[in-house]
């Protein structure tokens, strides 16, 4: 199609000019057949729906079941991040920092301009205008993302507040992020289209400097949605390290005593180590109330009081399906009764969603995610591993009060978690926020199907930001140091504690229940914050007293509770020389704090 027949709508009259400009000069570039601004309203939604279950891109599901709900199912090439074409293009290398993929960005952009050269041809072009944060909050930022995916556009919609509201709020002045996505697969003239259209080559390419990102050839969850791990993480890490707050993979919850004190907590944890589960416990320890404000990510900053504040700058879930089932995660089933996107669970023959861990029982017969028959003789799983549902956290009934507070809510604890078989006790009390900067930078996680790579094989992942640093992870860590000296001269400094829900014992069965019952370790961190319990000082950091966290009504075997705490003495200085040596890779980046830390580790392990 030339340009001329093009069908090139004018922009709303109250876009930005600099919107409009950056819109045409993608157009320009990548030829689609249409540009479609969006509004972000229900009808918006309706018609693209609608438009991809025509085409054979959706299929909806049993109304009677699972109302304004559908299915997904990607090409089986394109299922998770793909971090070995992420890439931070930062004007100097040492910028990106030993711990991401960097290139040179003048080359970078030269390969994107190959690559999206008349990529959309035979596609529209979708504006996505949206906001990270409700509108309006001081923490919130605003960005537009284009692509040529109806998928990521309602995606996008539910993830994110998207549309026309957003819009309005960019002006000529307001620096707003620019996300360019297309799943590079133009059409010829009457070339039929596929489900998923996507690319082998693929590439996810950030430029901090710029507060852009270009995405290539995957229509998949953080490759493609790029308000969530390439804008709200990678590019806001870099914003916030110059603008001195915080953006971190950390959930946010509200939690009430039994005497009515609500506080707020942040936790950080690595992909698939049941952080949407934290994020929606019920406890099983009467008088505690747990609310939701987010699942995923945070954004933090300093409040007029000098207080640690954070909103959820997303609005929506989007979370690992398998293992969600109503023991496991009653309110994520609740919330997902309806109004939701799945993409690669299996289908049930009434039309309904099945994935493992949904029920105790299998189905007799699925259609599993590659779209294939399936029945429990079947070689594989129905759902892949990293299958996931996307969802309005609005529809969450445990959305807590002040989950769109302007202001963000004050955040009263930080907690650090992984997944370790071995050697990270329980929980424990960073001594002080330093020693609690160290217990980030030292996560360490078994690997999961959430990205690319062999499951099983331990991966260090500091602050859980691994794969979603925009910068020198070394230098996030001299961030945190700072902004910890800046709380600590005002507002005072949140206390910070590591948990580990998953040791095992020497079979390999994992100890602790998990789940509700992790409300228990909730209950101490925070009578900790509230100076209700004392603390045994150890050598990994400030343990709890037997007893402060009550074990009524669990059946943890005799020994259990002991080896939940043990510390193995050559077995945690191995510990300290493995993080040594991965913080020698950062060279004299490194924070003469964390050296500091790993000296009063080995000290406190060898007294
Ligand atoms: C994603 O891949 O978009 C995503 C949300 O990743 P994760 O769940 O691994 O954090
Ligand atoms: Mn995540
Ligand atoms: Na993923």
């Amino acid at each position: 199609m030339s340009l001329a027949t093009m069908q090139h709508p004018a922009a709303p009259l109250f876009a930005a000019r600099s919107v409009v400009a950056w819109v045409e000069s993608i157009a320009d570039l990548t030829q689609p057949d249409a540009i479609v601004w969006c509004d972000g309203s229900v009808r918006e939604r309706d018609e693209l729906t609608h438009l991809m279950v025509d085409s054979g891109s959706l299929i909806q599901l049993n109304p009677e079941f699972r109302p304004y709900s559908f299915l997904a199912r990607s090409d089986p090439s394109d299922v998770a991040r793909i971090e070995a074409r992420t890439f931070i293009c930062s004007a100097d290398e040492a910028d990106a920092g030993p711990t991401n993929n960097w290139r040179e960005p003048v080359a970078m952009r030269e390969t994107l301009t190959g690559l999206f050269e008349g990529s959309m041809r035979g596609r529209t072009l979708y504006v996505v205008p949206f906001s990270m944060g409700p509108l309006d909050s001081p923490l919130a930022r605003l960005g537009v993302q284009v692509t040529d995916s109806p998928y990521v556009v309602v995606s996008m919609g539910i993830m994110t507040r998207m549309g026309t509201a957003a819009l309005e709020r960019i002006t000529d002045q307001t620096r707003w992020v620019k996300a360019v996505h297309s799943v590079g697969a133009p059409l010829d003239l009457g070339q039929d289209d596929v489900p998923w259209p996507c690319n082998d080559t693929k590439y996810v390419s950030h430029f901090p400097e710029d507060r852009e990102v270009w995405s290539f050839g995957s229509a998949y969850g953080g490759n493609a949605l790029l308000a969530k791990k390439a804008f709200a993480l990678r590019l806001a890490s870099v914003m916030a390290r110059d603008e001195g707050w915080l953006a971190e993979h950390m959930l946010i919850l509200k939690i009430t005593n039994p005497v009515g004190r609500v506080f707020h907590v942040a936790a950080a944890f690595p992909s698939a180590c049941g952080k949407t589960n934290l994020a929606m416990l019920r406890p099983t320890i009467p008088g505690w109330e747990v609310e939701t404000i987010g699942d995923d990510i945070a954004w933090l900053g300093q409040d007029s009081e000098g207080r640690l504040r954070a909103i959820n700058p997303e609005a929506g879930f989007f979370g690992v399906a398998p293992g969600t089932g109503a023991s496991t995660n009653a309110t994520a089933i609740d919330t997902l009764w309806g109004n939701a996107i799945f993409t690669n669970v299996a289908l049930r023959d009434d039309g309904d969603v099945w994935w493992e861990g949904m029920t105790d029982t299998q189905p007799d017969h699925l259609i599993d995610w590659r779209g294939d028959d399936w029945t429990p003789a079947s070689a594989g799983t129905a759902a892949h591993p990293n299958s996931r549902f996307t969802v309005a956290a609005a529809q969450c009934p445990s959305i807590s009060d002040d989950w769109e507070d302007p202001r963000g809510v004050v955040i009263d604890a930080i907690i650090f978690g992984g997944r370790r078989a071995t050697n990270v006790p329980l929980v424990v009390e960073a001594r002080d926020w330093e020693h609690g900067v160290y217990l980030g930078a030292t996560i360490s996680s078994e690997r999961t199907a959430a990205a690319e790579g062999t499951i099983g094989e331990l991966r260090r992942d500091p602050f859980a930001m691994m794969p979603f640093c925009g910068y020198n992870m070394a230098d996030h860590w001299a961030h945190w140091l700072s902004v910890g000296q800046a709380l600590r001269s005002r507002g005072g400094v949140p206390r910070v504690f590591q948990v580990n829900w998953f040791r095992t014992d020497e079979d390999g069965s994992i100890m602790w229940p998990g789940f509700g019952e992790n409300s228990r370790v909730l209950a101490w961190i925070l009578d900790r914050v509230d100076g209700k319990v004392a603390a045994k000082d150890g050598p990994l950091g400030l343990q709890p007293l037997a007893g402060d966290i009550p074990l009524e009504g669990l059946e943890l075997r005799a020994g259990d509770w002991e080896r939940l705490f043990a510390v193995d003495r050559d077995a945690w200085l191995a510990e300290a020389s493995s993080a040594e040596e991965f913080f020698a890779t950062f060279g004299d980046r490194l924070p003469t704090a964390m050296t500091r830390q790993l000296a009063e580790l080995r000290r406190r392990l060898e007294r």
